[in-house]
């Protein structure tokens, strides 16, 4: 079914398109972008007063399937990623078995071919991610990993990380690369300052992922290999980014809507469901993240997208699992901490969710000229609505952010040129 998108405002920041303008999709590509488009007998869809933009493109989600389904499938995982807009994923390898061969990448693309979302599963740099033996990288590219990563493991052992890099180099693939040294933090996902004390908790110093993120900026400029950091929540490492790249370490950046929206004070009123790896920081490295955002050293917006079970998440602080779940209300936040608060142009928070993270991956996605596949999300900009963690999708509860009012409502999401979500 052809379908036509009318009077919309389209915003495609890879081309600089910003205006108001209709959009035909057909066979699962753009077929027109233009003013007054006749679509024969397509399905017209009135795009009056929204936005219509690529789909977003979240580089960091936990699918969970296989081996934790009670936490997540890779359908209620691909429902939220509808439901908040994301059109293409990338699925982190830390299943259960990892995703470290090209049969579990395999089985997470079959489980996600009939959800109509664009899944590329990462592959693990090690063998079960237990960092002592790398994966065979050839094989898993060739099963169409867009990237490898260790998520949640980070890898400690140096010559192992930088064999890697050497590999992953030759094949034109990025590390993605959560930076966190395993002996500088304890468990308890709670930053190490004011609030550990308070807790009497061990805390996660920001200096263990900071020193992580020089070791890997001096690995990346020593094997010339793409090394994107995942997640990075302070100040401090954001300047180390931007000084790497200011002389040419092919190094990149993401960050989350909680480094920029909370601080490390959320966990005093929210306990468990603000524990996150690496944790919540303070109010200066919200600022230093806000900088990177604004001058270009972040890269891309994602979502970590954790999800955890209630039963786990009740659990006290000490004991319950790290992670926040994000599909459904990552739009919004970024809309609201980013836009609507004048730190950023609409197209620019668009490019971060969507363009910015394709281009790196070397994906054909986040763009929305004629020949593009259709890859679309209608949102309304402006609409204030209460974030109600009920209603997720996804079967992960575990956001601090419910009960938040927010600004900017996703109506449709289209994939390949189906309507994977609309709006009751
Ligand atoms: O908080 C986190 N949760 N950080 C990670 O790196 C992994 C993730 C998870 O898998 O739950
Ligand atoms: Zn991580």
């Amino acid at each position: 079914m052809d379908l036509l998108i009318k009077n919309g405002r389209v915003i495609d920041p890879a081309s600089g398109v910003d205006d108001m303008l209709d959009a035909l999709i057909s066979g699962g590509k753009i077929a027109a972008v233009g003013r007054g488009l006749d679509g024969g007998d397509a399905l017209v869809i009135d795009a009056s007063g929204l936005v219509v933009a690529p789909g977003l493109v979240d580089m960091h989600v936990h699918l969970r399937e296989p081996g934790f389904e009670a936490k997540e499938t890779v359908c209620t995982g691909c429902a939220a990623a509808a439901r908040g807009g994301v059109t293409t994923l990338v699925a982190m390898p830390n299943t259960k078995p990892a995703t470290d061969c090209p049969e579990i990448v395999a089985l997470v693309r079959d489980k996600a071919a009939s959800t109509g979302v664009n899944v590329l599963p990462a592959g693990a740099v090690t063998v079960g991610q237990r960092g002592e033996q790398l994966t065979d990288f050839a094989a898993l590219k060739a099963a169409g990993v867009p990237a490898f990563t260790d998520d949640g493991v980070p890898i400690q052992n140096l010559a192992l990380l930088r064999q890697a890099m050497l590999e992953v180099k030759r094949l034109g693939l990025p590390i993605l690369d959560h930076c966190e040294d395993k002996d500088l933090v304890k468990n308890y996902g709670v930053n190490e300052g004011r609030v550990s004390e308070a807790l009497g908790l061990p805390g996660r110093p920001a200096v263990a992922e900071e020193a992580q993120i020089m070791r890997d900026i001096l690995l990346a400029e020593d094997t010339g290999a793409h090394v994107h950091i995942c997640h990075i929540s302070t100040a401090k490492g954001v300047d180390m980014v931007r000084r790497a790249k200011a002389r040419g370490v092919h190094v990149t950046c993401e960050t989350c809507p909680q480094y920029f929206t909370l601080t490390e004070d959320e966990v005093l009123k929210q306990g468990s469901l603000a524990r996150v790896n690496p944790p919540l920081r303070t109010q200066a490295d919200v600022e230093g993240i806000l900088a990177g955002l604004r001058d270009g050293t972040i890269d891309a917006l994602i979502t970590d997208h954790a999800p955890h079970t209630a039963e786990e998440k009740a659990k006290p602080l000490p004991e319950a699992p790290s992670g926040m779940v994000g599909l459904e209300t990552a739009l919004a936040l970024n809309l609201t901490g980013l836009y609507h608060s004048g730190l950023l142009p609409l197209a620019r928070v668009l490019e971060l969710m969507s363009r910015s993270p394709a281009a790196l991956l070397g994906l054909d996605k986040g763009r929305i000229a004629v020949g593009d596949d259709a890859d679309v999300v209608i949102f309304d900009p402006d609409e204030e609505w209460t974030i109600d963690r009920e209603k997720f999708a996804s079967k992960g509860r575990n956001t601090p952010f419910h009960g938040r009012t927010v600004r900017g409502k996703v109506r449709y999401t289209i994939a390949n040129g189906k309507i994977i979500y609309q709006e009751d």
